[in-house]
């Protein structure tokens, strides 16, 4: 069997065009244009390249995006005092503080100074709390969750009743999804790094969320036969035959999950461009909330 290959690009860039296409149309009919706040702090390469990303993206869809850089010694108090700043301006829709914050930061403490109606990233507690409790919504779900689970109801999935297996339990991936394949009734296994008998548990899933941040990691002989396979991880993996000596590769081994899995996404273009996407389409909710 090969899986079929679900296109991140292509759904993405679906999104962007919906998104871009509502953004005028508020313009048009006299609206403020959304607005989305960047909060970086400190000098990671990773997450500056991150935040110029959705600034981007801001731009071609026609949101102001106002980005915000504090050094990386900025006291609690100065990061909490501009996203306060933030919360107050009408001007600003959406707030995106760039994850990890430097050490010496309290993130909780950060993140629940954001006003929950900006939330875009959806790692405000009460919107986390909200997405673990019954009959409870959310304002906003984590975007990289959010793109994993559009992806698969692009794709034709059926995630109700499915045994779905998340590996990894991190606050920005893991969780969040896990949280959000309950919700819409998968029965649902968290697996980490204590997880005994791994190979075996993967083996039982009919949807698979790999975001452990292992180079392939998950072998082909872990996929159940037709199972949807949603590849979060990008890992750099020495190529001496690529261009720059590295190519990316996710947790999952393509080449061998795709000889068993029904669906699957590659790593580059699978979930990656999906957050982004989320983003906007969150941030594009948050105008449409606070300017009805
Ligand atoms: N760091 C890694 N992923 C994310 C994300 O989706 N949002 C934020 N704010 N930080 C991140």
């Amino acid at each position: 069997m090969t899986a079929k290959i679900i296109d991140g690009k292509v759904i993405a860039q679906k999104v962007r065009e919906e998104v871009a296409e509502e953004v005028k149309k508020m313009v048009e009919a006299g609206k403020p244009r959304p607005g989305l706040a960047t909060v970086l702090v400190g000098d990671r390469v990773d997450s500056a390249t991150y935040v110029r990303s959705k600034q981007k993206a801001c731009a071609e869809l026609g949101i102001e995006s106002y980005g915000h850089h504090l050094p990386a010694d900025a006291s609690q108090q100065e990061v909490e005092d501009l996203v306060k700043r933030l919360s107050d301006d009408p001007k600003v829709n959406g707030i995106l503080v760039q994850l990890p914050l430097p050490s010496h930061l309290n993130e909780e403490r950060v993140l629940q100074t954001i006003a929950l109606e900006k939330d875009v990233d959806g790692f405000h507690p009460i919107n986390i709390g909200r997405l673990a409790q019954k009959g409870r919504e959310p304002l906003f779900v984590p975007c990289t969750p959010y793109g994993c689970i559009y992806l698969l109801e692009q794709a034709g999935v059926q995630i109700e009743g499915a045994n779905a297996v998340v590996l990894g339990r991190s606050n920005i991936v893991g969780m969040p999804a896990a949280l959000l394949l309950i919700g819409k009734n998968a029965t649902t296994t968290v697996c980490h790094s204590r997880t005994r008998d791994l190979p075996d548990v993967v083996r039982q899933a009919d949807i698979l969320i790999a975001a452990i941040g292992k180079a392939e990691m998950v072998r082909g002989s872990w996929i159940k036969p037709g199972a949807a396979v949603i590849d979060v991880g990008i890992n750099s993996k020495e190529d001496p035959t690529a261009p720059k000596g590295y190519r990316l590769v996710g947790d999952v081994n393509f080449e061998e999950a795709k000889e068993v899995a029904g669906w699957i996404t590659p790593v580059p273009g699978g979930v990656g461009p999906m957050t982004i996407a989320m983003l906007m389409k969150n941030t594009l909710r948050a105008a449409q909330i606070q300017n009805p």
